[in-house]
């Protein structure tokens, strides 16, 4: 496994992280998200990840997952893959919303994928979702595998982003699709100063709060405003060969969903 050293504390994160004080967000390079970093971030919030998620996004996060999952192309026994699982929620509503799908679900954090193969087991879909280790740069699958494979908040986090992009559509199948739901910066002029507050500010110290780990919800300001802007993600997706590439902005912009075909 590429991925296999944990390092044990989140504070050593946080004080690798270039401005990190929740106030001054510089601009990330992707030398900075360091794969064995963004590992240890995640495996070491991962049990408190979910309700995280629903306190911070006041649970829109599930209407935007929703969304995304309606741009996955459906058919009869259709295999999905979902990238960067992290506790599974995109795989378990797969299956939920398409009957007779099965999921293969990746991510490089084992604490995200405890906490999700939990959820899989006690919902009693073991059967048709599978949670495992993998790499989102080095996808353990052959090519045209799936139907369609989709990435939720993941993409963000990953250093070479374009390989990432580019291996989630290598495993797809000629004419399914890729789907990539990530957070974009809002450009409203009134809500911007709101949101950046929000953001910079509210997000880190519940963060902190609810985790009791300090740093590791300073990182999501800085992930979140350093990500590319949607043209530019939609160019990358073009350049990795995806066809008829589009994207739809949700909630006032916080979030946007691309979607593309795969030639
Ligand atoms: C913000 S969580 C998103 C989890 C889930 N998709 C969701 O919708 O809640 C990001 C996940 O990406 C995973 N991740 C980041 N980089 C990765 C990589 N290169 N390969 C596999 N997983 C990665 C992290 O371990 C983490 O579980």
């Amino acid at each position: 496994m590429v991925f296999s050293r944990v390092v044990s504390d989140v504070d050593e994160i946080d004080g690798n992280f270039r401005g990190v004080g929740g106030v001054n967000i510089t601009k990330m390079d992707s030398s900075e998200k360091d794969p064995l970093k963004i590992q240890t971030m995640f495996t070491t919030i991962a049990h408190r990840y979910d309700f995280l998620n629903m306190v911070l996004s006041l649970g829109i996060d599930k209407c935007w997952r929703r969304f995304a999952i309606n741009q996955l192309p459906k058919s009869d026994n259709a295999r999905y893959l979902d990238v960067a699982t992290g506790t599974g929620d995109v795989a378990l509503e797969i299956v939920k919303r398409i009957p007779g799908s099965k999921v293969n679900g990746v991510d490089f954090s084992e604490g995200m994928l405890d906490v999700g193969n939990e959820k899989v087991s006690n919902a009693g879909l073991s059967d048709r979702i599978s949670l495992d280790f993998g790499d989102a740069t080095a996808l353990p699958f052959g090519d045209n595998t799936f139907d369609g494979s989709i990435i939720a908040f993941g993409i963000r986090n990953v250093q070479d982003y374009k390989k990432g992009v580019s291996e989630m559509g290598r495993v797809v199948k000629r004419g399914g699709r890729v789907v990539i739901l990530e957070f974009t910066t809002i450009q409203h002029p009134l809500i911007k100063p709101l949101y950046r507050f929000y953001i910079s500010k509210v997000i880190p110290f519940i963060g902190e709060v609810v985790s009791g780990k300090r740093g590791a919800y300073k990182y999501l300001p800085e992930s979140m405003l350093a990500f590319p802007s949607p043209d530019e993600l939609k160019k990358t997706m073009e350049g990795t060969g995806l066809a008829d590439v589009k994207y739809y902005k949700l909630t006032l912009g916080i979030a946007a969903v691309h979607v593309g075909t795969v030639k």
